[in-house]
């Protein structure tokens, strides 16, 4: 099976790598991918947000399988493209893509399908948000209806800070009410019908140590929970994910790809903080770090709808951690083209392996590209131990404009040490 994956970060650089270990899987391609990609995929400069180019190039090279990694591509209808031109296509139509487009149509298919989620206002105008943020209190909790990169949404005790938030975002918000309580991403595999939950995973959205200072797309993220209480799968698997997929099928827009569902574990209760529509980033990088089970078999069994086929996703006795390295300024500006060098960046040994997030080649040197440049993903048989195999390379990259977070799965590692 020749497969090609679509957008340029670590998640598809973790993609394109895991795919590339699947024994039935003979080649892989990626559109339009970045250095790390080139590593174990052949690139292709081609628009990821573009659906005709993205099909045209399917097309042309023979692939069976498209593996869209991003949202915009998705939300633009490159999905929907791949499959009118008669290939398997794992990713939501575009329809179904408005599950993570919009904040606002995520809530209205959460209260049809009784998934438990946060109350929420939709507002168009200042002074309905106004009313909102009176009617929930503080903490306040202001959300961007559109996409906008893990950066749309603002939690403060600051009524003023939410008000501006709200007018800066120059279209509807939605407000709704502050959930307490740790997170947990949990992605589960979609064929339109049925769902196979991956283990759960945790992410640090948070730019500071100890979560201090604005949102991200993600700077650290590990997995298993050692911490997570038993069942909790099963439980979100029964009151989010099935009635979610049996929701959008009524609807005629049955949900094919990845579902992410970012749970907080209140006092009341499990509930949706959010929906996503494709692989988180960078859970992705630990998850596919320790998944045993063949990427492509399993995508491409979602894709053509013949799931049940696969029985449960195995996984390694293991833990993994990434660790992000952003560059100066993320997420304001990041600074762009400063130089990258070390021991690990070519390859991966036993315990350690480096993924490329926002990195170009600039006369053959490897500089930062983006926000999130790097993911330094650890794996061990603790939890401990794969920290320390990730801030260990860390420690050995020479990356002056970069920096990352210190506490990326500590406090879950010395939980259980
Ligand atoms: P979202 O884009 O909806 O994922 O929100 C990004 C992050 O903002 C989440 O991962 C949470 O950390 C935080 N957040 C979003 N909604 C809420 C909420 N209702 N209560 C508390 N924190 C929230
Ligand atoms: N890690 C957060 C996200 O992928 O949206």
């Amino acid at each position: 099976m020749a497969v090609l994956v679509i957008g340029s970060g670590g998640r598809e650089h973790a993609l394109a790598q895991a795919l590339s270990h699947d024994p039935g899987v003979s080649a892989v391609h990626c559109a339009p991918g970045n250095p790390g990609t080139a590593q174990v995929a052949r690139n292709h400069p081609v628009d990821a947000s573009d659906p005709g180019a993205v099909a045209a190039l399917a097309r042309e090279l023979g692939v069976d399988l498209v593996v869209v990694g991003p949202e915009a591509p998705l939300v633009a209808g490159v999905a929907d493209a791949v499959r009118a031109a008669g290939i398997a296509c794992f990713g939501p139509s575009a329809a179904a893509a408005r599950l993570e487009g919009s904040k606002a149509f995520a809530k209205e298919v959460m209260e049809a399908a009784g998934v438990p989620t946060a109350a929420a206002r939709y507002c168009t105008t200042p002074a309905e948000v106004a009313a909102a943020l009176d009617e929930f209190g503080s903490p306040y909790v202001v959300k961007d209806d559109g996409l906008a990169a893990g950066k749309g949404v603002i939690v403060t005790d600051d009524r003023e800070a939410a008000l501006a938030h709200a007018a800066a975002c120059g279209r509807p918000v939605v407000v709704e009410e502050f959930l307490d309580g740790p997170e947990v991403s949990l992605f589960a595999i979609c064929d339109g019908s049925t769902a196979l939950p991956m283990q759960p995973a945790q992410d640090f959205k948070r730019v500071g140590d100890g979560d201090a200072g604005p949102n991200t797309g993600g700077m650290g993220a590990y997995t298993p929970l050692p911490w997570a209480p038993p069942g909790l799968v099963d439980e979100v698997m029964d009151s989010v994910v099935a009635p979610t997929l049996a929701e959008m099928a009524r609807r005629g827009t049955p949900f094919v790809g990845l579902l992410y569902a970012g749970l907080a574990l209140t006092s009341r209760g499990v509930r949706v903080v959010e929906f996503n529509v494709r692989f988180g980033d960078p859970e992705t990088q630990p998850l596919l770090a320790v998944l045993a089970s063949p990427l492509g078999r399993v995508l491409h069994a979602a894709a053509t709808g013949t799931l049940t086929d696969v029985g449960r996703l195995a996984w390694r006795d293991e833990s993994a951690v990434v660790v992000v390295m952003a560059a100066s300024g993320y997420p304001g500006t990041p600074k762009k083209g400063g130089r990258i060098r070390g021991p690990r960046l070519a390859g991966s040994d036993d315990n350690v392996h480096i993924i490329h997030a926002g990195t170009a080649l600039d006369d053959g040197e490897l500089v930062a590209d983006g926000g999130r440049v790097l993911g330094v993903v650890g794996t061990a048989g603790s939890l401990a131990g794969a920290r320390e195999a990730a801030y260990a390379a860390i420690a050995q990259l020479d990356f002056p404009d970069g920096f990352c977070r210190h506490d990326i799965a500590r406090k879950a590692a010395e939980e259980i040490s």
